[in-house]
């Protein structure tokens, strides 16, 4: 399909006008970046990766019921989505004490937390994505507290279908991030899921060994993280059992 002008660029992905008007193409390329891009690299196949499991999870979500922005995976690296206006949060559910929270809290990692803690992180790179709370979103009018209650629906929805369906592949859901939009349709206005679910913006644990499957494999050196997420493929039996980084490779 032929790409229009391009729109965003941003640390993994890229956006272009889409086909038709309200539709963007959204191309996921194979930069990793962590702690707000001071560590960088290109990692083969990562882009590739992504797309299928963000297909697979946003398609997954379309069934159950929660409008996403997702429409249909083009190639390997591009997907259509509906074109919408980014809430500027980041919504992060915690099911397990890991990263920021364990630091912040000097609670060790791996602990678990007594119900799913939703949190809002402010989306601006240059300021750390800061965490904010409901007081300081009223009052900068980054959403209404309608929206505040309907991300918070929003994200625990995707955190009750998300933990199943990891425990089903024997993977224990840490934490994530989403980001939603607002779709506009006549006079109506509501938020839907946007951005990307994949394995950059999750923590995934083995449950026996609690080996990472997530971007902390690039952010903490632990290995090849395209082995982590093909592994998560796998499993999910959107690669084959014996397809992996050193199997044939996905032709663009
Ligand atoms: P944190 O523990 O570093 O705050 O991360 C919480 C979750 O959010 C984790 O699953 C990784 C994800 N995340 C992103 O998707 N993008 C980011 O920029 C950061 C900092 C975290
Ligand atoms: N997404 C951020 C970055 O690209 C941070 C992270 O994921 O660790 O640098």
């Amino acid at each position: 399909m032929a790409r229009g002008k391009k729109i965003y660029e941003g640390k993994a992905k890229t956006l272009y006008e889409g086909p038709e008007p309200g539709t963007i193409i959204q191309y996921f390329k194979d930069d990793a970046t962590a702690f707000n891009a001071v560590k960088k690299d290109t990692l083969d196949g990562k882009g590739a990766l992504n797309n299928l499991l963000c297909e697979h999870f946003m398609l997954g979500l379309n069934t159950i019921g929660l409008p996403t922005h997702f429409i249909r995976r083009l190639n390997v690296r591009e997907q259509l989505v509906h074109k919408v206006e980014i809430v500027p949060l980041e919504i992060i559910v915690r099911n397990v004490a890991a990263g920021s929270f364990s630091k912040m809290f000097n609670i060790e990692e791996g602990t678990p937390l007594p119900r799913p803690i939703v949190e809002f992180c402010l989306k601006d790179d240059s300021l750390g994505d800061p965490l904010v709370s409901e007081e300081h979103i009223l009052a900068m009018n980054w959403a209404s507290s309608n929206e505040i209650d309907d991300m918070r629906e929003i994200a625990l929805r995707v955190n009750d279908f998300l933990a199943g369906l990891m425990y089903g592949i024997g993977i224990k859901l840490v934490d994530f991030k989403i980001e939603v939009g607002r779709q506009f349709e006549d006079d109506l206005q509501r938020l839907i899921l946007a951005d990307e679910i994949s394995p950059d913006s999750c923590r995934l644990w083995d449950v026996e060994t609690n080996q990472k499957l997530d971007k902390d494999v690039f952010r903490r050196d632990l290995g090849s993280l395209t082995d982590a997420y093909s592994e998560v493929a796998r499993r999910l039996g959107i690669l084959p059992k014996n397809g992996g980084s050193t199997g044939p490779k996905l032709v663009e």
